[in-house]
């Protein structure tokens, strides 16, 4: 079996659900605290062992790029200033190994987008990061999943327990227990219908793949909201020889909707080494009015 190497991380749709802030901006690029979600998804995937990734990126999303660019101005400017902490951050961004970048020409979907990436990834498994899915947790979420796939050798996706209510803005997948948090699924369905419900698990933003997924991605017409689902092709390996699903440990914000970005602000704020004392302190001092207009 081979090893996981390399990470896919799709990050060029055009995160419509936070406009006009995505307007010019990448939903992947918005701030936590001090960090774009998309450096902590990079960080996941090297902390995850992964030696080459590959963002995929579109029109309008060229600051991705910039961001993990050398900026000679900029690093000129904090050497003179004696900066030396904050050029050690910014020469360690620059310095991270192997990231490429492709454009997806059109949003035409997840599964697209994956697709896009065929030659990159070269008949090996892949892990795949969605960019707008942050997750703290102590084993990186996708090292989590390699382990699985390891184990197993089938691919893998990183599930969630979702409300019943908002079931049917995600995927729903049928599982069968295997043991602690490892399940093996034989379906799934993209954002489904009340009757087509198969369970209140879906698939949150990480997955492993093996490389048989591009000749059935090939072949899949879009889907839900009219575009090409991932979820689609990987059902048809689901149903044939079934896939593993791993309830991750961690903590997920989903930097594609408000209030996910909200919480993944606060949190991250609470802990932060330089600003989270007064941060809670503020928190504090705020929450007396809180209650009341609650
Ligand atoms: P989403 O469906 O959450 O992203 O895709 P979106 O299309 O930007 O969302 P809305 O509904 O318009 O707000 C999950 C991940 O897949 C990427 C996104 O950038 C995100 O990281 N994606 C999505 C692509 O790379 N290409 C696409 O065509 C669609």
């Amino acid at each position: 079996m081979k090893r996981v190497r390399k990470a896919v991380i799709p990050a060029a749709g055009l995160g419509t659900r936070v406009l006009p802030a995505t307007k010019s901006m990448p939903k992947e690029m918005l701030p936590i605290v001090d960090k774009p979600a998309i450096q902590c998804i990079v960080e996941e995937a090297l902390n995850s062992g992964i030696e080459d990734i590959l963002i995929i990126t579109g029109r309008g999303k060229e600051i991705i790029e910039n961001h993990f660019d050398k900026s000679p101005e900029l690093e000129s400017r904090l050497t003179k200033a004696n900066k030396s902490e904050m050029l050690k951050k910014i020469l360690s961004i620059v310095n991270l190994p192997n990231i490429y970048f492709l454009r997806q020409k059109e949003a035409l979907g997840l599964g697209h987008a994956i697709l896009c990436s065929r030659s990159f990834v070269n008949n090996e498994p892949f892990a795949v990061l969605y960019a707008d899915d942050v997750v703290f947790s102590e084993v990186p979420a996708c090292k989590q999943l390699i382990n699985v796939y390891n184990e197993f050798g089938l691919s893998v996706v990183g599930v969630k327990k979702t409300k019943e209510e908002n079931i049917q803005k995600y995927s729903s997948l049928k599982v069968d227990l295997v043991r602690e948090n490892i399940f093996r699924c034989t379906d799934m369905v993209e954002k489904p219908k009340k009757n087509e419900i198969l369970s209140l698990y879906s698939i949150l933003g990480r997955c492993v793949l093996n490389p048989d997924i591009f000749n059935i991605l090939e072949e899949t017409k879009p889907g839900a909201g009219n575009e090409i689902q991932l979820t689609d092709a990987m059902k048809v390996i689901a149903r044939k020889d079934s896939v593993m699903a791993v309830d991750f440990v961690g903590k997920c914000y989903d930097m594609g909707n408000k209030l996910g970005i909200m919480q993944a602000s606060v949190e991250a704020a609470l802990t932060h080494d330089e600003i989270g004392k007064d941060f809670k302190k503020y928190l504090e001092s705020i929450s007396g009015e809180l209650f009341k207009i609650n």
